[in-house]
């Protein structure tokens, strides 16, 4: 791209920028958030919240209790999650209502499943997994694709109080075994293989390998899904069939363990800045107070809503407001199997348009995947339902928010950008439908009884207006983390060292005039690809795992598509060069050590990596070089002259790819 071109499109990002929309009088009369929203007591919204929405066998006494950096909530309650989810909705008479419409791969692959249906497969699972000895505080792993299966699942195990941790079907033997070994689960739900674009795609075999790395596994119990090969271990492996089908589903012989409101409900792994994943640990009432409450104002969630999340369940995404959110609410909503262009690039407005969906949440990437593909796929569909579209994950170019509100919500919808992360469990920073007066590229306000900032380096707020900083969280919500599993030191580090009693986000953002937050993009070593979290010191370890790999250093660029992209710059033993071949192979063997998510977009073999003198690789020059931008300070570099070399490089290996 020319200067002149690049200049014309910052001239035109800025313009988008620059748009408002003042929600419509006949939207703002019936949203769930009305005037006067934000000026009710934070403290007296979260307890009517928690008192209302929410059904306890014992009522909390205590709103919250605040000793930095740990926050109870709700506490002295009594609760389960798969009751709130799921039996009190039949028992109120919500029996016939559809908790999802579940559409599999093959568009012939479908299921209609009512609250009373949840029910009862819930009872049969949790039968079969009380049988198999899984009981209250027993550890269970879940390596499933988007099955109806999956949310049984987790449902039957917060019905018997087991906690577990999901991981996204992505993930390598590697990254499943090193969680299993972390949370010491003694089970494992998986399932043959997961549909992807008509082939199955093996999860068996990668459960197998981790299960070998994890002793404490000692039994799992595996989903006929995509009919691939798998070996069955005798005495450790159960087909899914012959432990449930047979159970009884009788709900009151199957009664809701009663959990504690601060029982952990489950743990979310997520990349930071060093090669171990955390262990993000969520608890229960908080949790899904915080999830419902944001689900019903910010999606504006009505009893005749469908709603569709189109995120995984695998993150935190997929827990929070495909299951957990949305259930709790009662609400209706769609769960669609693979991916946008599977038999062809129509196929998220062919559902649409046949489950007249009304709400719709995706993450930026997939907008922007659709804005490639042309809106003439929307086009041919009539996407007349929608009255409210969500965008997660990263963030969103004005460019693209623009785009999703015409195409997709005909000039109509509300937009919200929703921002969150792993640790919060909650939409923190978003707009309400209705009451926000939105901007393309802003995540607009925060929660009620959120105390979103921007800080400075010294810790001082940012006024608005006045320039960006650190994004951070002046006080606990109720589905923030609790802590980092077994790891007090690094929570403390990670997120409450850097400022006092407050918790530092690693995202950099700015809060305009309107006191409106615009988030930047993390400012730590995390990269955001696809709305994925990468770690560049976990892709970092994973190449230099090759036995060819001498030094690896990580940065990420800007993608048109995929937001970011993974760059990778390889010193090989030896002095030797690397060719096309050893390109890809790394990639491969990254795709093997953590998944393929994580396989680097481009590797740029050097002699050479940019160093301080005391030998720290310098990751914001090699970012400039992966972002062909001017270099910056070089002074402290050790040998200046290595960063011109892997330059050269980095574009000869860019023209190389076109
Ligand atoms: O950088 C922010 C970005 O995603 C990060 C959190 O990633 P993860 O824990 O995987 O959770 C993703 C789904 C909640 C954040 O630190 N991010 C998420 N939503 C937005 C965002 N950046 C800008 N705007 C958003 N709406």
């Amino acid at each position: 791209m020319t200067q002149a071109q690049q200049n014309n499109q910052n001239i035109a990002a800025l313009l988008l920028e620059q748009r408002r929309y003042p929600p419509s009088a006949d939207f703002a009369a019936q949203a769930n958030a009305g005037e006067g929203f934000y000026d009710q007591d934070p403290d007296t919204f979260w307890e009517n919240e928690g008192r209302n929405r929410l059904s306890w066998f014992t009522p909390f006494t205590t709103l919250k209790q605040w000793d930095p950096p740990f926050a109870k909530w709700y506490l002295g309650g009594k609760i389960n999650a798969c009751y709130n989810c799921v039996d009190r909705h039949v028992e109120n008479g919500l029996g016939a209502k559809v908790a999802y419409h579940w559409e599999g791969e093959n568009p012939a692959d479908r299921l209609t499943i009512t609250y009373a249906d949840l029910q009862q497969r819930v009872v049969k699972a949790a039968n079969a997994f009380k049988h198999l000895g899984i009981g209250k505080g027993t550890h269970v792993g879940i390596y499933m694709g988007m099955v109806p299966e999956l949310p049984v699942t987790m449902l039957a195990l917060t019905r018997i109080g087991a906690p577990f941790t999901v991981v996204f079907g992505g993930f390598s033997a590697d990254s499943l075994g090193g969680r299993l070994n972390d949370m010491q689960c003694e089970h494992l739900i998986t399932q043959d293989g997961a549909w992807r674009r008509g082939k199955p795609n093996p999860l068996k075999p990668i459960a197998d390998e981790a299960m070998a790395m994890a002793p404490s596994v000692k039994s799992c119990v595996v989903l006929r899904r995509a009919g691939n090969e798998v070996a069955m271990t005798d005495g450790r492996d159960h087909w899914w069939s012959d432990l449930v089908d047979g159970q009884s589903d009788d709900a009151a012989a199957c009664p809701c363990e009663p959990m504690d409101s601060e029982d952990l409900l489950f743990l979310m792994y997520s990349s930071g800045t060093t090669g171990k994943p955390k262990g993000v640990v969520h608890t229960t009432a908080g949790y899904l107070c915080g999830t419902a409450t944001t689900h019903h104002y910010i999606f504006d969630i009505k009893p005749e809503t469908v709603y569709w999340c189109a995120a995984d369940i695998g993150w935190i995404t997929g827990h929070s407001y495909i299951v957990f959110g949305p259930l709790v609410n009662a609400a209706t909503s769609v769960m669609y199997e693979s991916t946008p262009d599977y038999p062809d690039k129509d196929r998220w407005w062919d559902i649409i348009e046949r489950y007249k969906v009304t709400v719709l949440y995706c993450a930026p990437t997939a907008i922007r995947t659709h804005m490639k593909w042309g809106p003439e796929y929307a086009h041919k569909h009539d996407l007349s339902s929608l009255k409210v579209l969500g965008s997660v994950g990263e963030p969103i170019n004005p460019e693209a928010w623009v785009w999703y509100r015409d195409h997709i919500g005909g000039g109509r919808t509300p937009v919200v950008d929703t921002w969150w992360q792993t640790e919060n469990g909650m939409i923190l920073v978003s707009p309400l439908p209705g009451l926000t007066t939105l901007k393309p590229g802003s995540a607009t306000k925060p929660f009620i009884g959120v105390q979103a900032a921007v800080f400075d380096n010294d810790g001082k707020e940012i006024p608005p207006g006045e320039g960006a900083g650190f994004m951070v969280v002046k006080g606990p919500w109720p589905a923030m983390l609790r802590g980092l599993y077994n790891d007090e030191a690094r929570y403390r580090d990670v997120y409450w060292s850097r400022f006092e009693n407050t918790y530092l986000a690693g995202d950099g953002a700015r809060v305009d005039e309107d006191g409106d937050f615009w988030l930047m993009g993390r400012i730590d070593d995390v990269m955001n690809v696809s709305g994925h979290r990468l770690s560049t010191i976990e892709i970092e370890s994973a190449l230099v795992d090759h036995p060819e790999v001498a030094e690896a250093a990580v940065t990420a660029r800007s993608d048109a598509i995929t937001g970011q992209a993974v760059v990778a710059y390889v010193i090989l033993k030896g002095g030797k060069d690397g060719s096309p071949e050893k390109s890809a192979e790394l990639r491969e063997h990254v795709a093997k050590v953590i998944g393929p998510i994580a396989k680097p977009a481009n590797i740029v073999f050097t002699p050479e990596l940019p160093k301080t003198r005391s030998g720290k690789i310098m990751r914001r020059l090699l970012k400039d070089v992966a972002e062909n931008r001017t270099l910056g300070d070089t002074t402290t570099l050790a040998d200046a002259s290595v960063v011109d070399e892997i330059a050269q490089r980095a574009k000869l290996e860019a023209d190389k790819e076109g």
